[in-house]
């Protein structure tokens, strides 16, 4: 049987999956690469380290199966990173990734001195601290020398590929958070492109994700020990291989992610916007479009509460404590900014807060806060949702944050919504198996391919006593960020 590798080219590492065409996955392994923070709210990564845990992952992920069964490869990817290399193909600089707050000035000149209604009507969307265009105006003032060197900009998911294949690639869903795209139309956007003076021939060709970009080179297919006839295809940003992977294509379903950043993404065949472009309005890996919430830090405030404050590892003993009896009743609350925060406040001055302390508060009270913030925050997109129309009751979850039992309960209470774990919690991966398969033409849409491999293995329903106490706790958090905003500023 054929074999799809997908591959989850995350933040904190890489997370490779082997899957065979009847979706079972057969083998998957993580391969951890460094964060560099240069700066506060800055965030880089060297794009030749992810193609080394690529290189030294994969020749693990297929130790003991036969190499030439490998059929296709896909990637999901996170999103926004500029990536550039000169005209040696040598990247040039570090990536700077998604989370990274270092243009507030370039945010401020695209959205209020070009103005946000250009720029909405240019790419369906608005400037975000994270997003690509304002990266590229950032260097080309603050690094002219090795901003005129760029021969080819890139995504982070693309720089794999053009190491798999030599094709110079990207898929329309990555694309439209660059700030580049004309997302309506599926074409790059000449007058950002202007703006940010870059010229066309340096960005890479556009695909659909379930395109074939081209078959690995000779090197990629001696590296792996695979057949040259591989194909890979364009892939996806992380969260639409992440929709894909949970079977959130289609018209009006959702998918809430609780990974390094924390997502709710809802898809549509249809175009469509959000006014004040308070969601994002991206392209689908499906062919279609969503609209997307993004908060920075979702399960990065989990891990950098164990890890930095508390400093165990054992994040499931801290929740032991955190009993249903507590749910709903916390008096602290925990502002969830530790790198700024995109959706929906856009303010990379915003930082983490508690809130509420008093001298019976326990270690638990806080940890219940962290855990409690992050599901405040993404209830914040929710809202924005709502104010469209949008009635959801029901979204699938998926990350890292979805394995804890306390925190999906306490996200279904906050969300007040129904929420269903799919048989594989690997959104990105195997998302980026998937796309491959339809690919290699083992299913004839991604909606098919989706109908047929993923299943809801569990529902986790909101209570109406502990979902009552969780709206009065929200209305509470919802006063906080409007009463720091200010401060934020004087205290950067
Ligand atoms: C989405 C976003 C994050 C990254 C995380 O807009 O910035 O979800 O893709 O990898």
């Amino acid at each position: 049987m054929s074999l799809y590798i997908g591959i989850d080219l995350g933040t904190s590492a890489v997370k490779l999956l082997l899957v065979d065409g009847e979706g079972t996955i057969r083998n998957s392994v993580t391969k951890e690469y460094p964060l560099i923070i240069p700066a506060p709210g800055w965030s880089e990564q060297k794009p030749e380290d992810w193609w080394d845990a690529c290189l030294a992952g994969v020749n693990e992920l297929l130790t003991g199966f036969d190499r030439k069964d490998v059929a296709g490869i896909g990637a999901g990817g996170q999103m926004h990173g500029l990536v550039i290399l000169d005209e040696n193909d040598q990247v040039i600089r570090p990536a700077i990734l998604w989370n990274d707050g270092r243009t507030a000035e370039e945010v401020d000149y695209l959205n209020e001195t070009i103005g946000r209604e250009k720029i909405s009507e240019y790419t369906a969307n608005i400037a975000f601290a994270g997003f690509t265009a304002p990266k590229i105006l950032w260097m080309q003032k603050h690094e002219p020398d090795l901003f005129a060197r760029i021969k080819k900009i890139m995504l982070p998911k693309d720089y794999i590929n053009y190491k798999l294949t030599g094709v110079h690639s990207c898929d329309y869903s990555d694309a439209s958070g660059m700030l580049l795209l004309d997302v309506k139309n599926k074409c790059w956007s000449k007058e950002m492109l202007d703006l940010c003076s870059v010229r066309e021939e340096q960005m890479p060709k556009l695909f659909e994700s379930f395109e074939v970009i081209g078959t690995v080179t000779p090197e990629t297919a001696q590296a792996f020990g695979i057949p040259e006839t591989v194909r890979v295809v364009a892939g996806a940003g992380d969260n639409a291989a992440a929709a894909v992977g949970t079977g959130v294509v289609g018209n009006g379903s959702c998918n809430i992610s609780l990974g390094t950043s924390g997502t709710i993404f809802i898809s549509s065949e249809a175009f469509g916007e959000c006014p004040e472009n308070a969601l994002h309005a991206f392209a689908h890996a499906d062919g279609g479009f969503h609209l997307m919430g993004c908060m920075l830090s979702a399960a990065s405030c989990n891990k950098w509460f164990c890890d930095e404050i508390l400093k165990t590892k054992d994040y499931a003993a801290e929740q032991v404590d955190i009993t249903d009896d507590k749910l709903g009743k916390n008096r602290v609350f925990f502002l969830p900014y530790l790198m700024g925060e995109r959706s929906p406040i856009n303010d990379t001055d915003a930082r983490g807060t508690f809130t509420g302390l008093s001298m019976d508060t326990t270690r638990s009270d806080i940890m219940q806060a962290v855990l409690e913030g992050v599901a405040f925050a993404i209830r914040d997109s929710l809202e924005e949702a709502k104010n469209i129309g949008l009635d959801i009751r029901n979204s699938r979850l998926c990350g890292g944050g979805a394995k804890s039992p306390l925190w999906r309960k306490i996200m279904a209470n906050v969300l007040n919504i129904t929420l269903e774990i799919p048989q594989s919690e690997e959104g990105p991966g195997y998302g980026g198996a998937m796309l491959a398969m339809v690919g290699c033409g083992e299913y004839a849409s991604v909606k098919a391919c989706a109908d047929a491999l993923v299943h809801v293995t569990k529902c986790i329903e909101p209570d109406e006593e502990i979902a009552a106490l969780y709206e009065d706790r929200y209305n509470k958090f919802r006063k906080i960020y409007p009463a720091m905003k200010e401060l934020f500023k004087e205290i950067k």
